[in-house]
């Protein structure tokens, strides 16, 4: 494949670096690794309950659930939700494939809409065309740190009367006009992938909500159904964080607000300073972008523009080649056309970004973008 031949050479400046995020704080963490570990309680102690209190507060929701990974926490708010086989729920087509596989988790449809190709995210406008009598809910992606125009979702939901469940695994602190992601639809499913603007040193994932009764449900889902020991009501999972990820959760929560307003300082940076025929993110007025992906679009042969790129050193990865649609896990619908994603998908690729990148690498990926 074409693109093997770029993941041969090993770049001096890679995509992402997650060591450089861990010895910057590196004393904490592992004061809190050995806390953990001495205490004796790894599942369902008082770190989890800390970084619930804490995440829901930093996301302005009333409850927050720890779970065991971003997929998890929106298959559990649909569970929660009673959505299940011949039920439908409008997807945007273009995502991460965990959106629509949450969504089949529980045996409904994904049904897809066409992101706008400026933003890459969810068109509002094309969604109620796609609203049917077995709609139930409608799930807007924050795509690449980006929020969806919630005042319209919302609207279009209170219209036709659907749950609106944000999935905001990449946009852990963006805001759409002041509301902060994960408190501004029904509940939200956050992932906590070490990649992730938060993440941690594993698997982790969480649940938001202003809905106590919806938080109650999804807490007893994520514990086999349980909130009593050894009594199961429903047909549960066990989805939960555990105690040191919530632990070196709770210092990284510290660090976010610092490490996305550095992702904003490159990718302003980006915009201001490439000049070549790529067409550029943007952020749409009113937002607080949280640039967890900085994705352009070339013109030519990407797979060459990034071979390029890494001969001098610089990564670029892309997010995503396959649209979810065309997919082997959706066979069914490969059939489907859905042009603006699939362009999308040809086209694009994603620069370094993050708080790992210095001044002069940021300096000598633009310079070395002009030159290509
Ligand atoms: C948009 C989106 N939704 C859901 C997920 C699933 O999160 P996790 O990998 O923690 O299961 C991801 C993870 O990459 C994602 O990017």
């Amino acid at each position: 494949m074409q693109q093997s031949k770029t993941t041969q050479i090993a770049p001096t400046i890679p995509f992402l670096d997650l060591s450089l995020t861990y010895s910057s704080i590196q004393e904490e963490i592992d004061q809190a690794y050995h806390k953990v570990m001495k205490n004796g309680y790894y599942i369902k102690g008082e770190e989890v309950s800390l970084f619930e209190e804490e995440f829901a507060k930093y996301c302005n929701a009333k409850h927050c659930i720890g779970v065991a990974n971003g997929l998890d926490a929106l298959k559990l708010i649909l569970m929660a939700l009673e959505i299940g086989p011949g039920d439908e729920v409008i997807v945007p087509a273009h995502t991460f494939i965990a959106s629509w596989l949450a969504v089949s988790a529980v045996g409904a449809t994904p049904v897809p809409v066409e992101p706008d190709p400026t933003t890459y995210l969810l068109n509002t406008d094309l969604i109620e065309s796609a609203i049917t009598s077995r709609t139930k809910a409608i799930m807007p992606v924050h795509l690449y740190g980006q929020a969806v125009n919630m005042h319209a979702i919302n609207s279009i939901a209170t219209k036709h009367d659907l749950f609106v469940v944000e999935d905001a695994a990449q946009a852990h602190g963006a805001e759409v006009d002041n509301m902060r992601v994960g408190s501004c639809g029904h509940a939200a499913g956050f992932s906590f992938y070490p990649g992730k603007n938060l993440g941690c040193y594993g698997d982790g994932g969480g649940v938001t909500t202003n809905d106590a009764s919806l938080a109650k449900k999804i807490r007893k889902l994520s514990n086999y159904g349980s909130q009593e020991r050894y009594y199961h009501d429903d047909l549960g999972i066990n989805s939960r964080l555990d105690e040191l990820q919530a632990a070196f959760l709770r210092i990284r929560l510290k660090y976010l607000d610092q490490w996305n307003a550095r992702r904003t300082s490159i990718a302003k940076l980006y915009i201001q300073e490439i000049k070549n025929n790529w067409a550029l993110p943007c952020s749409v007025k009113g937002n607080k972008h949280v640039w967890h992906l900085f994705v352009v679009q070339v013109d030519g042969n990407r797979y060459n523009i990034m071979e390029k790129l890494l001969k001098k050193g610089i990564q670029t990865l892309i997010h995503y080649p396959v649209p979810c649609h065309k997919s082997g896990a959706y066979q069914n619908m490969n059939s489907l056309s859905l042009p603006i994603t699939e362009k999308l998908s040809k086209n694009i690729l994603s620069l370094p970004i993050g708080p790992h990148l210095k001044d002069n690498d940021v300096e000598y990926i633009v310079e070395t973008v002009n030159k290509i």
